[in-house]
């Protein structure tokens, strides 16, 4: 009778309920044209986790910049508009014309416009402004409320979630960064040239690497992924198993 009742007992106990996993919060962060974004949405997709592309929120404030008058053509920002300006306006994501998520500014889909080699060339002066960090910050710690998220960017692991539970950090060299940027540009139907995407991709490392405010660094808890001789499920196999051996979790 009391060994009936032991059992029936150890049975209810919660260990053998089917084992719930907390959500957690993955920062990509890493040089430019690492595979980031694409790395990071399939990873968003696989776990069920919602994807958010830091580098586009930047992106549409500096076309907002740009398209309003606070570039100029030596590339000088007009600062104090900019300021007074960017507060009122709603930059996120939702579905795009051709169905998948794009990035909209306010009521427009501002997605292709945000990708040319004139946004690249001017964004990462855009970025370095404090006032500028701190209005898309609050918009990615907003996203973050709920975990269950993947954020790539350039500061995510080390200033918008320090406490962030995984932080990868991306890199390649930049001669084959740049081939992968070239051939993309170049399956979009651009002009530039393989040398021109080589001098931009340099500029950014060395603009992003050196402003005073969140520089791109490798936060001392990352582990770090070089993909410069890693095929895209190679990587997928290196993640399979962090996230199985450190939080139990299972990509589809
Ligand atoms: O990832 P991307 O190339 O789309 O990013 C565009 C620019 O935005 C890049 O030059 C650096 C900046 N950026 C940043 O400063 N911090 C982030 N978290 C994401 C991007």
């Amino acid at each position: 009778m009391l060994l009936k009742f032991i059992i029936t007992k150890i049975s209810f106990l919660p260990i053998f309920a089917p084992m719930e996993h907390s959500k957690i919060i993955i920062a990509i962060d890493g040089h430019s044209s690492t595979g980031k974004s694409s790395f990071a949405k399939q990873v968003a997709a696989r776990l069920g986790y919602v994807y958010v592309d830091t580098g586009a929120m930047y992106r549409a404030v500096t076309y907002f910049a740009y398209t309003n008058g606070f570039i100029d053509n030596k590339g000088k920002i007009n600062e104090e508009g900019l300021m007074k300006t960017l507060p009122a306006n709603r930059i996120g994501f939702k579905l795009g014309p051709d169905g998948k998520s794009a990035t909209w500014l306010n009521n427009a889909c501002v997605e292709k416009q945000i990708r040319t080699l004139d946004i690249s060339n001017k964004v990462s002066k855009i970025s370095a402004l404090p006032f500028v960090r701190e209005y898309v910050d609050r918009i990615l710690r907003r996203f973050g409320e709920d975990k269950g998220v993947v954020m790539d960017g350039r500061d995510i692991g080390t200033s918008v979630f320090p406490n962030a539970e995984l932080k990868i950090f991306m890199t390649a060299a930049v001669e084959v960064r740049a081939q992968r940027r070239f051939k993309e540009i170049q399956d979009a139907g651009g002009k530039e040239s393989f040398d021109d995407v080589l001098k931009n991709l340099k500029e950014r490392d060395h603009i992003d690497q050196t402003r005073a405010v969140s520089p791109l660094r490798k936060a001392d808890d990352a582990v770090l992924l070089d993909n410069s001789n890693m095929s895209i499920p190679e990587q997928f196999v290196w993640l399979d198993r962090i996230l199985l051996e450190r939080f139990g979790l299972q990509m589809k």
